[in-house]
This record gives C-alpha cells, structure tokens and sequence, in this order.
C-alpha cells in the first residue's frame, strides 16, 4: 500500500472513531447496560472498510462532511448491528468478534440482542438528521439504507444462510445470498457516498459506480469465505474454521479454495475495469477494492 493511501486511511478511521464515540450515547445515560453493550461492539475494532467505501465514493462528487460522515456512521452502525446478530447462539453461535468475546458473551444475549436493535434505530436517526442534503435527497438515502438492511438485503441474505446449512447451493444461488447478507450494505456505503455530494453524478457513472459497488460486495464475502478457511482465529479476531464446521454453503465448500481465490481475483478486475470511466477521481476506490480483495482479515 502506498504511503498516500495509508495515511488516509488511518485518517478515515481516526475520524470515524471519534465521532462513532462522539455520537452513540454516553454510558452513564439509562440503561447504562446497554449503553455499555452499544459503545462495546462498535468501537475499539474494525477495519471500517464501508465507512472508508463511503468517504472514497465521496471524492466522486464533493461530499458535504457532515452529509458523509452521517452516511458513514450510519452504514457502519447497522454493520455492527449485524455483526452482534450475527454472533448470537441462535444464529452463528460465535463467542469471538473483533478479537475480543462477542456482545453476548461479554454482556449476555438479552442485552446484545436489544443493541443491535439500537444501533440500527440509531443509525437511521443519524441519516435523518435534519439539513444533510435536499430533504427529498435525504429521504432517497434513508430509503436506499433501509432497503439495504431489510427483508431484501441484509437480514433477508442472513435467512437465506440460515436456512441453508446443511445444504449445498449452486453459484446463482450462493451468489444471490452473499450479494444480500454482505453486498446489500456494501454497495449502500457506496452509493451512500455518492450521494452526499454538492454534485450529482451523471446516470451512466452511477450505473458503472453501481456495478463496482456490486462487484466489491460479492468480492468482500467470497474472501471473506476464504479467510475462514485459511487465516487463523489470532489473525481474523474471530473463530476460523466455523463455516466448514457448521456445514455453510461458501465459495470455498462450492468451488475449493484456489478457485474460489481466482473468483475473488476476477471480481477484483471487473470492480476496477467499471470505474475506468472516472479516471484519477476513482483511484481509493480502487485501492479499497485492492484491500478488499487481499487483505490479511
Ligand atoms: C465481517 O465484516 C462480516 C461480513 C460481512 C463478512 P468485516 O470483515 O467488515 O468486519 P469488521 O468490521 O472489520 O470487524
Ligand atoms: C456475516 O457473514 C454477514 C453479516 C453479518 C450480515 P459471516 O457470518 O460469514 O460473518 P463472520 O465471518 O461471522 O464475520
Ligand atoms: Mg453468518
Ligand atoms: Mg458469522
Ligand atoms: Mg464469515
């Protein structure tokens, strides 16, 4: 990674860590648990790679700050929220998130379970605040974060796993329910981005925008996929080997590692070859699929 990108990266994250802790309620407001259990699963950990999504897509189109920023947290809230879900004996049953023990376990389920569901009230109260962009603009942008999340995006991908242990999927299928449970919010922290400038972008570049975003959402899952199976738990800061262990359908299970590894490299290509268009404007984006594609956890 070049020095110019990682230096903005770091910045990125500092930034985002700060007004993450800035903006989630303080631990001595009532319920101080929960509270608790909301500031302990999304800070302190986490590559922030959809915030980092966010601000990059921004550079498309002169991003107004506070507009960013607020679509950043927001993406970045209902991740965590996921993640907390996730985790949850009745879903993955993971004791280990982000090298420390999961919400529930640190807390206990009752107490993960209703963080999650803040942080996803939270994230929309973030977006909603008054005066980030045209109100109809705004409103489009809490309806594409809702979509996103819902029934037909994220937690409609997390049934689709669910109900598939077990059972072998083909690659439409399989596709179709990383694109959910992982793209879905991916390409929100994409057009997200997009969407919180001074200038909008013209309908052909968000076409091309919209097929990276997709791109890089189905990219992030299969290496994710892959790092189950190949990193260790030290490295992932969570459990590694649970997907063959609980009988998922991944890339791995359906095409083998060394296929699935050159999936992830043809998804990386045809990500960057869909921002030819933008020119120099695009280059951390294309960075971030870098990243995305081959990073260490
Ligand atoms: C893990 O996401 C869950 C998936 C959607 C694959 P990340 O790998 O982005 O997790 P953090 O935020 O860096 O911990
Ligand atoms: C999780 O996928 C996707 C969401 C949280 C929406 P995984 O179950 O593979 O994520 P990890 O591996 O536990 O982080
Ligand atoms: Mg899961
Ligand atoms: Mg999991
Ligand atoms: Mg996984």
């Amino acid at each position: 990674m070049s020095e110019d990108f990682q230096s903005w990266m770091g910045a990125v994250q500092a930034e985002v860590e700060v007004a993450l802790g800035e903006r989630l309620p303080a631990v001595s407001a009532i319920p101080a648990r929960l509270h608790d259990a909301m500031r302990y699963a999304v800070l302190g950990g986490g590559k922030r790679v959809r915030p980092l999504l966010t601000f990059a897509a921004g550079e498309l189109v002169d991003a107004r700050p506070e507009c960013r920023i607020a679509a950043a947290l927001a993406v970045e809230l209902i991740h965590a929220y996921s993640l907390i879900h996730d985790d949850l004996p009745c879903m993955d049953d993971d004791a280990l998130r982000r090298g420390r023990p999961a919400c529930h376990i640190e807390f206990d389920e009752a107490t993960a379970l209703l963080a999650g569901d803040a942080l996803q009230s939270r994230a929309f109260e973030l977006l909603a605040t008054p005066g980030l962009a045209d109100p109809q603009r705004q409103i489009e942008m809490l309806a594409l974060l809702a979509r996103a999340s819902g029934s037909l995006g994220m937690a409609g991908g997390q049934a689709v796993d669910l109900a598939s242990v077990g059972r072998p999927l083909n690659q439409p299928e399989l596709e179709l329910m990383h694109a959910m449970k992982t793209g879905a919010l991916i390409r929100a922290a994409v057009l997200l981005g997009a969407a919180s400038g001074e200038t909008a972008l013209s309908a052909a570049e968000l076409l091309k925008l919209d097929h990276f975003s997709k791109r890089i959402g189905l990219l992030f899952q299969v290496v994710d996929d892959v790092l189950d199976c190949t990193a260790s738990t030290a490295t992932l800061g969570k459990t590694a080997g649970k997907d063959a262990a609980a009988d998922k359908p991944t890339y791995v299970s359906l095409l083998g590692l060394e296929e699935a590894r050159r999936y992830a490299e043809d998804l990386y290509q045809e990500a960057c070859s869909a921002l030819a268009g933008f020119g120099t404007r695009a280059n951390r984006l294309i960075r971030l699929a870098d990243f995305i594609c081959h990073r260490p956890f």
